[in-house]
């Protein structure tokens, strides 16, 4: 029997998520991936990159004779559930297993290094986010001479254009592509522009390229990905590729499929991509858009580059080209000197901008950032979590009404798989980014239903279906 590979997606912005692949192999290898949508899309180059190589992957951590796991190093509650995690995975390979190799990939692995190889004595091999293709080679030097090995090395170029991901998102239906890695953007609160390098974009070619086979395998969704994804550009070898041009071009694959993408930077966000979402009915009616503080002397010590303004001007502009465009965002509470007034700001502009969803945070001091470096960390943690509180009280309530007022509405929903409550229900997303649950009827996992949503909850849309798309 063939084993299966279950990847349990472990993500403090997401639920857990299961997904599962058959690999044979000689050697096993049991994936566990934490963070965001980039490290899941990660895992699956890694995947590809071990099967290439003749390692089977399972989902059986008993089964396991290597255990990988793709950290994030985003916040420090983030690492320290990943410690936790290697803490337990040692415990048990010096009960059971003392022969398994335990790897940590990825954004702890890049900033810890040598860290967990030397002073902790944690883990037998250590590979950042550009090292994947080198792989192979660390295992094999691992298992033969028992010795832990790394590789951090950052690159400018590195892609991983050429290798085709292992999806094993079990749906069939949505698949993540990497489009661009790193950032260069320094935003003074955040680790990611140290763990995952320079911005460096992926061929326009490789990409139509990976879009058009997943449409031939039936997928009908992709959200292309990368750090500040909205500043991607081609420039080699004669093409001027920018952002707006590339999903204009994704668009035109198949109008069976549906476009998103994360996470963008409000600087990078032109007219010309608003009248792609305008103009182009697959690419969806949705931009995540962060906007991390509400008051613009936070911004500019966050080094984020636009104001309050700047930013409320820029959702108008999206608003009026982009008619019913949703809005998703990330927000901090309690960063450096933050004032009660700058968070008031944040409150404020929140109820301005009614945004249909949010990820909040509370700040959390990173090594070698801008803040850590020249700011205090000095807001208590009460009054952090009292902050944090406020936005979170606020946003449900808003994300409740925007839903109430969708009551009555039609919609078409992608059908992604079952419902969580019910195997009588399907779930999909709206145009719009919205979960919604109907009764299943004869629809099936990648139909377009066109829905009539009649009630719902802050995080859901509840809907009777009308028929096929
Ligand atoms: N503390 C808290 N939240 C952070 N983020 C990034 N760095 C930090 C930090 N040091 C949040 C930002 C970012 C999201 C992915 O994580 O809101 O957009
Ligand atoms: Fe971090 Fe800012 Fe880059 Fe986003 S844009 S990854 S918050 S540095």
């Amino acid at each position: 029997m063939q084993p299966t590979l279950d990847i349990p997606i472990l993500d403090d912005l997401d639920q857990p998520k299961q997904v599962s692949v058959t690999v044979d192999g000689k050697l096993q290898v049991y994936l566990e991936t934490y963070g965001c949508q980039m490290n899941v899309s990660d895992s699956e180059i890694v995947a590809a990159v071990l099967r290439e190589n003749g390692y089977g992957l399972t989902h059986d951590l008993d089964a396991a004779d290597v255990v990988l796991i793709n950290t994030c190093a985003i916040r420090e509650n983030a690492e320290q559930k990943v410690r936790r995690r290697l803490a337990e995975l040692r415990s048990q390979k010096k009960k059971h297993n003392p022969d398994l190799k335990l790897g940590v990939l990825g954004c702890m692995a890049e900033r810890l290094r040598e860290k967990l190889l030397d002073q902790e004595k944690l883990v037998d091999l250590v590979v950042g986010p550009d090292a994947y293709r080198d792989l192979p080679n660390l295992l094999s030097a691992a298992t033969d001479t028992g010795q832990a090995a790394v590789n951090v090395l950052l690159s400018r170029e590195e892609t991983y254009e050429d290798i085709k991901p292992v999806r094993y998102d079990t749906n069939g239906v949505s698949a993540f592509v990497s489009i661009m890695r790193g950032c260069d953007n320094m935003c003074s609160f955040c680790v990611v522009p140290f763990t995952r390098g320079r911005e460096r974009s992926r061929p326009v070619v490789s990409i139509l390229d990976e879009c058009k086979s997943l449409v031939e395998s039936g997928f009908k969704e992709v959200t292309v990905l990368g750090q500040n994804v909205n500043s991607y550009r081609d420039e080699k070898e004669g093409a001027n590729v920018d952002f707006a041009e590339l999903l204009y071009r994704i668009s035109l694959i198949s109008p069976d499929l549906r476009i998103r993408y994360s996470t963008s930077h409000p600087k990078d966000c032109s007219d010309a991509l608003l009248h792609v979402h305008a103009e182009r009915d697959n690419v969806c009616n949705y931009i995540h858009l962060p906007v991390q503080h509400g008051n613009t002397d936070m911004l500019h010590r966050m080094k984020r580059t636009y104001s309050r303004e700047h930013y409320l001007d820029l959702v108008e502009r999206a608003r009026k080209i982009v008619p019913g465009v949703s809005f998703s965002t990330d927000i901090i509470a309690g960063f450096c000197d933050e004032t009660e007034e700058e968070h008031q700001d944040t409150l404020s502009l929140m109820e301005l901008v009614r945004y249909d969803h949010a990820y909040m945070f509370m700040y959390s001091e990173r090594p070698d950032t801008y803040a850590a470096r020249k700011f205090v960390d000095n807001v208590p943690e009460d009054l952090k979590k009292r902050r944090l509180n406020d936005i979170i009280q606020l946003q449900s309530g808003i994300s409740l009404e925007k839903n109430q007022a969708e009551i009555g509405k039609e919609h078409i929903v992608l059908v992604e798989g079952t419902s969580r409550r019910s195997e009588d229900q399907l779930s999909g997303r709206t145009d719009t980014n919205k979960m919604t649950v109907f009764n299943r009827v004869d629809f099936s996992k990648g139909d377009y239903v066109k829905v009539r949503v009649t009630d719902c909850t802050s995080a859901t849309l509840i809907a009777e279906p009308i028929g096929l798309v």
